[in-house]
């Protein structure tokens, strides 16, 4: 039994799902039940939580319009994740439930009720994963022209963290009485109004709603820039994160765990998961062969550019492939672009997708259950924690198929060595990640 096992969170896009492979039957239908299966599936398997992420339009940064995300559904369309939040909450009892809501839009009154609704619906499993949004394309759909530039976007994520945090205090623990004698629901001396008035936001309180089973949602973000890290360790539960390789992985886990620690928090209340998308089959062999056919789709460069685009607002069309990337930022997703990009390699275009493998891989998992489950045993051990973040690979959209590969092949391959947990002992998300 390793010393201290891993935790494991799926990153999942709530899109039209697979629809043009041979087995699939034109796409998973809008009602989110296929998505349900899948929570079904990795609560089964013991997975901390599973986490829907969001953007707010459909992209035109590749090429200029929006052909290709279109075409190939990538990034767009896709549906609101806080309803599919609630239905998998509900359809489930253990697994924690995150959905992405970004700071920039949502007015904080709005969000606070929402995430403590949600984590109502969820007994305490909800997680709020942190953005501050990276493309002008959404600031557009909001009245704005552009996007705030980025580090002025965390510092108003901050002032709008503090608010929402206010907000959810605003009912103390015990302020539902529920007093038949007096009559009494609640007692209105334990809801306080806030007069929150900072430089960016003002709000009276309190929330019009009781306060939830965690009193705030399980925070996750994922901040790659020095600003975006300072703001994920003051406040993170979970970080997720793309790195390359094991050093990469490990000076990222070192410096947010560091910066946690010089603002106060004990590091070990932050879970850094590392995004991968396993590749498996039931010989190394096969498993090598379904990586090279996912490279070798027609389409595979192209949704790669065209999702890197997206979230740095950088036109990746406008490049020779074959040759390297020259100097290029963002106000968008800088970490994003930075681990893309893998400045000073001196690598073509062509290799920075495939090494990329379309999803920000941050560290290349090929092989049996048995074998992967050895190399994450491995990776761990040298990066010193904490677990990983599993999406799907290439640009393909997730299928029974790889749910089945990770949940029925590989989990029971890193339980065996005692790498993953076999059961839940908590009941709340935050005490999920912390159980060790
Ligand atoms: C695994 C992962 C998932 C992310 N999910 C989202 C998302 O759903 N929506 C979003 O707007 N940004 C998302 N981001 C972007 C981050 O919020 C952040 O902007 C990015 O990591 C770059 O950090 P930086 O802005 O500090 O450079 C995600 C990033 C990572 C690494």
């Amino acid at each position: 039994m390793a010393a201290r096992p891993l935790h494991l969170g799926w990153f999942m896009n709530f899109t039209p799902g697979e629809w043009d492979s041979p087995m699939a039957a034109g796409g998973s239908p809008w009602d989110g039940r296929f998505y349900v299966d899948m929570a079904q599936a990795l609560e089964r398997a013991c997975f901390d939580y599973i986490m829907i992420e969001d953007t707010l339009m459909v992209s035109e940064a590749y090429g200029g319009n929006s052909e290709v995300y279109l075409k190939h559904a990538t990034m767009a369309p896709k549906h609101d994740p806080a309803p599919l939040a609630a239905i998998i909450a509900a359809a489930t009892s253990k697994i924690g439930v995150v959905a992405t809501m970004s700071t920039t839009f949502y007015p904080p009154f709005l969000l606070a009720r929402l995430a403590s609704t949600l984590d109502s619906i969820a007994e305490g499993r909800f997680g709020w994963n942190i953005v501050t949004s990276g493309e002008d394309g959404s600031a557009q759909n909001f009245g704005m022209d552009k996007l705030t530039e980025h580090d002025l976007r965390y510092d108003i994520a901050d002032e709008y963290v503090d608010l929402v945090c206010q907000l959810w205090d605003s009912w103390e623990p015990d302020a539902v009485i529920r007093d038949r004698e007096t009559n009494t629901y609640a007692d209105f001396k334990k809801v306080h109004a806030i007069h929150f008035a900072g430089k960016y936001f003002k709000s009276r309180g309190p929330l019009n709603t009781v306060r939830s089973p965690q009193g705030r949602p399980t925070f996750v973000q994922a901040g790659g820039s020095p600003k975006g890290r300072q703001f994920a360790s003051k406040y993170a539960d979970s970080i997720i994160a793309v790195a390359n390789g094991i050093e990469g992985m490990k000076s990222y886990r070192d410096d947010v765990r560091a910066r946690a620690a010089a603002q106060g928090r004990n590091p070990d209340d932050i879970k850094v998961l590392f995004v991968v998308s396993p590749i498996l089959g039931t010989t190394e062999q096969e498993a090598y062969a379904r990586k090279k056919a996912g490279e070798e789709d027609p389409n595979f460069i192209e949704q790669s550019l065209a999702s890197i685009s997206s979230v740095t607002d950088i036109d990746f069309s406008q490049f020779d492939l074959d040759a390297p990337l020259p100097e290029l930022e963002t106000n968008g997703e800088r970490g994003s672009l930075d681990k893309f990009a893998q400045w000073g390699s001196g690598k073509t275009l062509r290799q920075l997708v495939l090494d990329a493998g379309g999803t920000s891989n941050s560290v290349d998992l090929v092989g049996t259950p048995d074998q992967v489950a050895e190399k994450i045993g491995e990776t761990m051990a040298a990066v010193g924690g904490d677990g990983f973040l599993i999406t799907r690979p290439h640009t393909t959209f997730v299928s029974n198929e790889y749910i089945g590969d990770i949940c029925e092949g590989l989990v029971p391959a890193l339980q065996r060595r005692g790498l993953t947990r076999t059961q839940y002992t908590k009941s709340t998300l935050r005490e999920t990640l912390r159980e060790f």
